[in-house]
């Protein structure tokens, strides 16, 4: 029978994400539908970067790409993630899911974006699609031996979208490399937190902010950006409540060597970053320095 490749319909989504949400969430014990998770990415105006595999009626393969902007220092970068690669359990060791993955790079090539990133522990299945491995990510875990509580009377807690446009004028002046977010790229979540906050510390036209997830006791930072001598504050009430604290970072970003220094962090290098060039302004050499956030990723 003849496979199509293309662009999920309309009224493929719900059956779509429930196939998703059976592989990647409730199938793994997870809460929360991805469509709720990564609204940006399910919803239906960005259709036309998520590709199926159909036989017939049936959805057998699929992924889902999130388009975003790259700023390293100057110089602006269009990229796509790709995420959520997915074969029907009958089909697997076909050649699907490799199809679908030649499809997204040509499509994203020909729509001019410069270069593609994931993040996966099957690194040779990618590698022989061209995607790179390269990752300055790491992990941070903090044993908190008494739930600290009590809270910082300077740190308050605004709401997260509503409060985007200040945090997005703090990592543009703080950070040489970003990704650009708007206002609903706040409405992430990532796995497996189920809610996302941000922690923010001002005074006399200083800021910095935390931005935190929740999964019961259980804590993820995310960012940590800002004037430095407000981290601790922030970090006290990040640990409120909490018996661990998981950290996504960058070796060597400002908040890593803050939290080395202050904290009895345990680091751990990620591995899973895979890049994938898709035009002539970007190639390994560049690409091996970069970073997206935790938060970002889908
Ligand atoms: C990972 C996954 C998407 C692969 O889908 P797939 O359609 O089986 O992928 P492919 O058939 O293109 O390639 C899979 C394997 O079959 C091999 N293969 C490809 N074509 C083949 C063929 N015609 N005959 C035999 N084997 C083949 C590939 O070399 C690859 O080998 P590997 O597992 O050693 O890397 C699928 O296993 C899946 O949905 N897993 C669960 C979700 C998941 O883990 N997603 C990835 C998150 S990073």
């Amino acid at each position: 029978m003849c496979m199509d490749i293309r662009f999920c319909q309309p009224d493929e989504l719900e059956r779509l994400v429930a196939l998703l949400d059976n592989e990647f969430i409730f199938g793994k014990g997870r809460a929360i539908s991805l469509r709720l998770r990564f609204p940006t990415v399910f919803c239906p105006n960005n259709l036309q970067n998520i590709i199926v595999c159909k036989d017939g009626d049936e959805i057998v393969s699929a992924l889902a790409m999130r388009q975003f902007d790259w700023r390293e220092g100057g110089e602006y970068f269009r990229g796509a993630m790709i995420g959520m690669v997915y074969t029907h359990p009958a089909r697997r060791g076909n050649g699907l899911a490799s199809r679908l993955l030649k499809a997204a790079a040509s499509r994203l090539h020909e729509g001019g974006v410069d270069f593609g990133v994931l993040w996966s522990r099957r690194q040779s299945f990618y590698s022989r699609l061209g995607w790179v491995a390269d990752d300055f990510g790491v992990l941070g875990e903090v044993e908190l031996k008494d739930i600290i509580a009590g809270s910082p009377g300077n740190v308050t807690l605004p709401a997260l979208e509503a409060g985007s446009s200040l945090l997005e004028e703090i990592r543009r002046s703080r950070l040489n490399m970003i990704t650009l977010r708007r206002t609903e790229d706040y409405r992430q979540l990532p796995l497996p937190a189920e809610s996302v906050d941000v922690l923010w510390c001002e005074n006399r036209g200083r800021v910095a902010y935390a931005l935190f997830g929740s999964s019961g006791e259980t804590g993820f930072l995310y960012e940590l950006v800002g004037e430095v001598s407000f981290f601790p504050a922030l970090w006290q009430k990040g640990c409120c409540g909490r018996k661990r604290i998981f950290i996504n970072d960058r070796i060597n970003s400002y908040s890593c060597s803050w939290l080395a220094d202050h904290t009895a962090v345990s680091w751990e290098n990620q591995n899973l970053a895979m890049w994938l060039p898709l035009s002539k302004r970007v190639g390994m050499s560049r690409m091996a320095q970069w970073y997206i956030p935790y938060f970002d990723r889908i």
